[in-house]
């Protein structure tokens, strides 16, 4: 990515900005707050947060990269000096996400491990999750491995092959998750979960889980983190860019809802309607699949397939997190491309040991009953990333005017059709939605009130 070439084809820039999107935010987290935050409730506010915040958000930063040709810290700076910490503070992001993802990509590769070796049975025990991370170095020994394989691809630099496997793993991802959601739901209760995920009770609706769907539409989509700034300036002027975000999106969106799909109407029916299992948390995809894999025909082989293309989104999207915080080490200090690559993994795989040592002997450290793991996930998803869209739509919407984001989608001649509802989304209602969440997150985090 160093030298700033373009993206061959629309069709590239769209499946490698998805390649950042798509990872375990779809999978593995999405899933967990659906089940925990009133399911079809969740849902329904997630997908019109989708249409409205993701899309602005998108099309904004997309738009910057592509007309500046420069990633977040140069990109505002160039169109606004007083801007330069935004670039900054969107760099403060990865750096906290990076580490604690790569934990979770660890229990990814441990899942692939067991179940390539025949391990499906012993996986379903319903302690064996939580005996796996409640040790010392065996979960430390999976974080390292995951960490070293995005480590040797950063410092490789092989995005073309990226690209070229993108193409391949997604479709089958995509196909996988459908049979497997298919077979979930023909087991018994099933579809009492089926109801509880699509199904939205009005009732339910509260600042809480407005919150949480909010921090999880940035992080699935990668936003307020300058990642699809840098994307956006690698993306051809004659591509058109409203299509293309709404392509990222549905996508994106596509895939965690099949997710949901896939594991929260097979919590119903091994909990045997037993709701408290919905509030599992981060351990829900590694404790419910395994169950799945193991009642189903050729589980074993299935399962196998499944946790390598979940190791394969995650991994892509590792990818994009690292190499956003060393190319702007690379730029700002001069540095080489192998010694910042091997600098951030070793700051990356120190930052990382507490999470991971977290769900054991770490396990005294919480705060708010949130674990290390998990207030790394807080400070990232509901305090940070909505200070920097906060002033990515300020700076939008009265610095560089959203003309300019305008005039850049309308460079291929084509109309903005979604200009309107931008014009009003990035002036008004994002950043006063954006201070409410903020304010009302901090303050519950802080344990002031709960929301
Ligand atoms: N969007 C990725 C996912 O859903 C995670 C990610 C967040 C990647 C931020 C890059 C930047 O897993």
């Amino acid at each position: 990515m160093k030298d700033r070439s373009n993206f061959t084809s629309k069709l590239g820039f769209v499946l490698a900005a998805s390649g950042s999107a798509v990872g375990l935010g779809n999978i593995w987290r999405f899933p967990y707050l659906a089940a925990q935050y009133g399911g079809g409730t969740f849902l329904l506010i997630y997908l019109i947060l989708a249409v409205t915040f993701g899309f602005t958000l998108m099309t904004a930063e997309i738009a910057i990269g592509r007309k500046t040709g420069l990633s977040a810290i140069g990109a505002f700076k160039v169109l606004d000096k007083r801007f330069n910490f935004l670039g900054i503070l969107a760099v403060v992001v990865p750096v906290i996400i990076f580490p604690y993802y790569s934990v979770i990509g660890g229990w990814v590769v441990k899942y692939f491990a067991v179940f390539i070796s025949g391990g499906v049975k012993a996986s379903a025990g319903d302690t064996y999750f939580t005996d796996f991370i409640g040790g010392t170095f065996q979960p430390i020994g999976w974080f390292l491995l995951f960490l070293a394989l995005t480590a040797v691809v950063v410092l490789c630099g092989v995005e073309k092959g990226i690209e070229k496997v993108s193409k391949i793993m997604m479709p089958i991802l995509v196909v996988l998750t459908i049979i497997i959601s298919v077979y979930g739901l023909t087991l018994d209760g099933a579809m009492e979960g089926l109801v509880y995920y699509i199904k939205p009770h009005m009732a339910d609706v509260s600042a809480k889980t407005i919150l949480a769907a909010m921090g999880q539409l940035f992080y699935s989509m990668s936003l307020a983190m300058g990642i699809m700034i840098t994307y956006g300036s690698y993306m051809k002027k004659t591509d058109s860019l409203e299509s293309s975000v709404r392509q990222i999106e549905l996508f994106d969106t596509g895939i965690a809802f099949l997710a949901g799909l896939m594991i929260i109407p097979a919590v119903f029916a091994f909990s045997g309607g037993d709701r408290s299992a919905l509030s599992a948390g981060p351990g829900l995809m590694f404790m419910t699949l395994p169950k799945v894999f193991a009642s189903m025909k050729f589980g074993g082989a299935i399962g196998t397939i499944f946790f390598l293309l979940v190791l394969f989104a995650a991994l892509t999207s590792a990818i994009s997190l690292m190499e956003t915080i060393v190319s702007v080490f690379m730029d700002r200090f001069g540095w080489k491309r192998r010694f910042t690559g091997i600098l951030v993994a070793i700051l990356a795989a120190l930052m990382g040991i507490p999470s991971s040592l977290g769900f054991g002997p770490l396990g005294f450290i919480t705060w708010n009953n949130l674990s290390i793991l998990d207030i790394m996930d807080f400070l990232s998803n509901s305090v940070l990333m909505p200070i920097v869209a906060f002033f990515t739509c300020i700076f939008v919407g009265f610095i560089i005017k959203p003309k300019a984001i305008a005039d850049e989608v309308k460079e291929t001649g084509e109309p903005f059709k979604a200009e309107g509802m931008f014009n009003i989304m990035i002036k008004w209602v994002a950043p006063i939605f954006l201070v409410i969440i903020l304010a009302s997150s901090i303050a519950s985090g802080l344990g002031w009130f709960k929301i």
